[in-house]
């Protein structure tokens, strides 16, 4: 497995676009042992109230981004979506929010996907939040590449900014992908990117086939 870019990334540039929807709140309120993968400094569970007996574990491949919130709430784990470092079926919830985007090369991503058909137990959930492949966005259409739908090079802003390789999902790859799960709710919005560009999000909720 190479290493990932965002190991080095400074936490103040990593950028922080998708905010989920308050229907996501109620599914994860009754988690009992749960999972954020790619966290950054600012997680989606969040929006939890106080966690009671809910176990919790925060994962990113940049553990100063982790540390740089201490009002992060769970159990602090540096290590890669490709290669997972918990057991079969071990959670009831997972959440993704803007981390698969940060995987732009097939082989990258089909690693992270094996991982989250494994990880996550029967009639568990997984949420998905991310940005959509638009062919006709006018500020990525140029800028895709040809060899892999969906990937561009993101350009930094400012001095220190992280540049990177990122992808834009389409539906169907997602169903694809997770074969293991039913899809259970899809919903878009616009947003705008780090860069300032109109972008498609989405939110995905699937749950593991028993
Ligand atoms: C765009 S940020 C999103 C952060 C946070 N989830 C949010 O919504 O604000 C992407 C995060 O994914 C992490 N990341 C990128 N590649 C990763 C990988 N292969 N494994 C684990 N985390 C990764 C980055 O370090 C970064 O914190």
């Amino acid at each position: 497995m190479n290493r990932s870019p965002w190991v080095d990334a400074s936490p103040q540039s990593i950028p922080s676009t998708l905010r989920p929807s308050a229907w996501l709140q109620e599914i994860l309120e009754v988690s009992r042992v749960g999972l954020d993968l790619g966290c950054g400094s600012r997680s989606v569970w969040d929006i939890t109230s106080a966690p009671g007996s809910r176990k919790l574990y925060l994962l990113d491949v940049n553990k100063a981004a982790m540390v740089s919130n201490p009002s992060l709430w769970g159990a602090r784990v540096c290590g890669d979506i490709r290669q997972l470092p918990f057991g079969d079926g071990t959670f009831d919830t997972v959440t993704a929010n803007a981390v698969l985007t940060a995987l732009s090369k097939r082989s990258e991503y089909v690693a992270a996907f094996a991982e989250l058909n494994r990880i996550v137990m029967a009639d568990g959930h997984l949420y998905v939040g991310d940005f959509l492949y638009e062919p006709t966005n006018s500020a990525y259409r140029l800028r895709y590449l040809q060899e892999e739908r969906g990937s561009f090079y993101s350009e930094s802003q400012h001095p220190g900014d992280i540049s990177y390789f990122a992808k834009h999902w389409t539906l169907e790859e997602l169903d694809s992908m997770l074969d293991s799960f039913d899809r259970k709710k899809f919903g878009t919005r616009q947003a705008k990117s780090r860069t300032g560009h109109q972008v498609t999000c989405f939110e995905a909720l699937y749950v593991r086939k028993r």
